[in-house]
């Protein structure tokens, strides 16, 4: 019943749309869900590339189903064991019994703490080859670019790259499965969301697999989320290479929290100052209101930060401490950053701006500025003055 788009010669998609969950691992919006996709080469032997969420292996296993034709299925590799992939491994191997799965070690102790299965393995190694009638598959391991057992499969026939979750974005494929199908519009903005939500922390495992796969061509690239990359191949992993050294574009999030609209004024302030020195890419983040995906994204994708905060309670204001949390997990380097703060009867804002500043090492920019109660016109200007400082490092950089 179903017809199944060929990615390359006699690679067929046989990935799902999910459009019901509100988040990724619960914790990630998705507000134009999310694919899980999942790969079927039909040469001498029959070989499908990871599985998909468990929620979807009904539809998925009918595809496989369809794809296959009556063909027995003979091997699984499994290049990543997260549930949103391996979820439907269990099931698959019911349906084909005598399947082989390919996969490392760690994929291996994983495949049986899931779903119980230790027989019908073929472990590989980095650098190993499995022949399946025309071409060959070579493995990669790339362990921490999501998790440690992940590891890319290449096609070495077709030149094709089995990322696992690198160069994945958010988002559902609505009729177009490759990049010169699709409106990429939204999707460049969603990979940085994907990549700073879920593989920010791993720049150096990221680098790591960049670097073995230098010499490698890769024609097309089929990740496990997203669009396949085909046109734009070049600039996916350019993508990837910028973020995993956590090289920011000339640009600025500013971030702050704000209870009554004082500390909000200041941030106008050092975004009128960015502005009227030259800098069109401010990101402006009223903690309170923007997930922390969404900053993430931002702080990935700009050099510049600022960062304000009412005292609270002779603390940050708690969503700034959590934001500020969540960057220190990604061990997120090389920033300019900048900082305010108010206060209505004892400043402590400013003071642990500079303490979370001096801890991740980042480098400070302009002079802090801190305000106690309403606006005044020495504040307003200091605010400005900042925004021009940041303006000016990042039009030195
Ligand atoms: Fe898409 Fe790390 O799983």
């Amino acid at each position: 019943m179903y017809k199944l788009k060929e990615i390359t010669d006699k690679v067929y998609y046989v990935g799902v749309n999910d459009r019901t969950k509100e988040r990724f691992e619960n914790l990630w919006p998705l507000p134009h869900g999310v694919s899980y996709n999942s790969y079927l080469i039909m040469d001498e032997k029959t070989v499908l590339i990871d599985t998909v969420d468990i929620c979807y292996s009904d539809i998925f296993l009918k595809k496989v189903a369809d794809a296959l034709g009556g063909r027995k299925l003979d091997y699984l590799v499994v290049d990543h064991m997260e549930p949103d992939h391996a979820g439907s491994i269990r099931l698959l191997k019911e349906e084909h019994p005598d399947l082989k799965i390919v996969g490392n070690k760690i994929a291996f102790g994983m495949l049986d703490g899931y779903h119980g299965i230790k027989d019908g393995l073929h472990e590989v190694k980095d650098g190993d080859t499995l022949s399946i009638g025309s071409r060959e598959l070579k493995f990669f391991m790339a362990p921490m670019v999501h998790w440690p057992e992940v590891m890319f499969t290449y096609d070495m026939k077709e030149k094709t790259l089995f990322s696992a979750d690198a160069f994945g974005t958010y988002g559902t494929l609505d009729g177009g499965i490759i990049d010169s199908e699709i409106n990429l519009q939204r999707f460049w903005g969603e990979m940085i969301r994907y990549y700073s939500n879920i593989i920010g922390k791993y720049g150096m495992p990221v680098q790591k697999v960049l670097g073995k796969l230098a010499g490698v061509e890769i024609k097309t690239i089929c990740s496990t989320h997203g669009p396949v990359w085909r046109e734009h191949v070049q600039q996916a992993v350019g993508l990837y290479d910028r973020l995993s050294r956590y090289e920011g574009e000339e640009g600025v999030t500013i971030i702050y929290g704000t209870m009554y609209g004082h500390t909000e004024q200041m941030a106008d302030a050092i975004a009128f100052g960015l502005a009227e020195n030259g800098i069109k890419n401010i990101a402006m983040h009223n903690v309170s209101n923007v997930h922390a995906s969404y900053i993430l994204r931002d702080v990935f994708k700009y050099k510049g930060l600022v960062v304000g905060s009412p005292t609270y309670s002779n603390q940050l204001f708690p969503p700034i401490d959590a934001l500020l949390h969540q960057m220190e997990l990604r061990e997120i380097k090389n920033r300019y950053v900048g900082y305010f703060g108010s206060f209505s009867w004892a400043g402590a804002a400013v003071k642990r701006l500079a303490a979370f500043q001096e801890k991740i090492g980042w480098e400070q920019v302009g002079s802090p500025v801190e305000q106690k109660q309403g606006m005044k016109e020495s504040i307003y200007e200091a605010c400005i003055a900042l925004g021009a400082e940041m303006a000016g490092k990042l039009k030195n950089n």
